[in-house]
């Protein structure tokens, strides 16, 4: 049987093969502590649930609009004037789709052209790159560098620019280093996208998780940017909810209907009840949102101090999402040996930096979104092996 050969060259998610080795030795009863997650280990808020029971209940069993239902629309387009400065219509544009994964999916299969290139920010959400790939079309690989705080050199985005180009995609905040973009940078990246015509494509996901003075900029709400900027967002992170598969996708509508079509095609519409507890989730839980953020920023401020007592990490502490990307390159181990070793000796699981970038190996990837006990613990187990090695 032949499979498709342009499938060979798309990876499965490296993130997962961590996890299912850490699951495996936790089910020989080794003691684990799981910091590679990229998930809340909150519980999803009560009322959302609760929503989503009452519809349930109701019989709101059946398909929806494939542009999601008209209550959650109208609930996002109220979010994202107040949230976002994105004046967004409910009837035009806005699709409710399954995840900021299906929102990168239809918007890179429904915007690009085989052979156009997409520019992507490196480290890295690795599903950019393999979507691109998908598409038949060329990732083009900014790095952003440590020592300017994870944020790209705007020279090297002007120069990766080129006819070929049709998106820029964005994630702030980022994920793994946890950087924030701050205005001007957004003002210089929109300036560059209206010259040269490109679109922005900006994942949002993590925009509810930012600490101290850090502030959460959409593009799409910079001038001349609304026409040409997919914000993409989901639920996810923001109210613990990474197991509903539900995300949203906002654009003009010339850059809606080809996305549309994706959408229509792959998953027709998500469930009625899942939408009912979004519509919950919006409009009634900022209260628990704001917890969970303070109760993050307290685990991120302790977990960097810890982390930063150990000789020769150095860490540029995050100002968003839950991810720190400290540098080990003092241990003289390459960030893949390092972190199976890691596991194994420890039982502490985290990811190699090589995961989000090529030239990742100075650096790993840990998650706070767990226990202050397990943070403890787990950076007491990071300290006496690396200090062994
Ligand atoms: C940057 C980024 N974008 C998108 C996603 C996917 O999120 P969702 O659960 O909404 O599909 C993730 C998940 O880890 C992420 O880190």
């Amino acid at each position: 049987m032949q499979f498709s050969n342009h499938m060979d060259e798309i990876q499965l998610s490296k993130i997962r093969q961590i996890g299912e080795l850490a699951g495996e030795m936790a089910a020989k009863g080794k003691s684990v502590i799981k910091l590679q997650v990229g998930e809340p280990d909150f519980a999803t808020p009560q009322q959302i649930i609760d929503a989503a029971i009452r519809s349930l209940q109701n019989k709101e069993t059946h398909y929806t609009p494939n542009r999601g239902t008209m209550a959650l629309r109208k609930a996002l387009s109220d979010k994202l004037k107040k949230d976002n400065g994105i004046i967004a219509d409910p009837a035009k544009n806005i699709i409710v789709v399954e995840g900021c994964a299906e929102a990168l999916m239809v918007s890179t299969l429904g915007l690009m052209d085989p052979g156009e290139e997409m520019i992507i920010i490196e480290p890295t959400f690795i599903n950019y790159i393999q979507l691109t790939k998908m598409a038949g079309c060329t990732p083009v690989i900014v790095r952003a560098r440590e020592e300017n705080n994870w944020l790209p050199d705007m020279d090297d985005i002007r120069a990766a620019v080129t006819d070929k180009t049709k998106i820029l995609l964005l994630n702030s905040p980022t994920n793994p280093t946890g950087a924030v973009y701050p205005k001007e940078l957004l003002e210089e990246i929109a300036k560059l996208a209206i010259e040269k015509n490109f679109i922005v494509v900006s994942d949002e996901v993590y925009e509810k998780l930012i600490y101290g003075d850090a502030k959460h900029i959409s593009i799409a709400s910079l001038p001349g940017m609304a026409e040409r900027t997919v914000t993409i967002n989901g639920f996810s992170k923001a109210y613990a909810m990474t197991g509903w598969r539900l995300g949203y996708v906002v654009a003009d509508e010339n850059l809606i209907m080809p996305m549309l079509k994706v959408h229509q095609y792959a998953t027709t519409c998500l469930p009625e009840f899942v939408q009912a507890g979004a519509v919950e989730a919006l409009v009634n839980s900022d209260k628990e949102v704001e917890a969970m953020r303070q109760e993050y920023q307290h685990r991120r401020d302790i977990f960097a101090e810890l982390l930063r007592g150990i000789d020769g990490v150095t860490l540029r502490v995050p100002d968003g999402t839950f991810y720190m990307y400290p540098n080990i390159s003092k241990f003289g181990m390459k960030s893949y040996d390092l972190v199976f070793k890691l596991l194994e000796e420890t039982g502490v699981a985290t990811v190699y930096g090589t995961a989000f970038d090529q030239t990742g190996d100075n650096n790993i990837r840990i998650s706070f979104a767990n226990s202050e006990e397990n943070l403890r613990e787990g950076a007491k187990r990071i300290k006496a092996f690396l200090e062994n090695l």
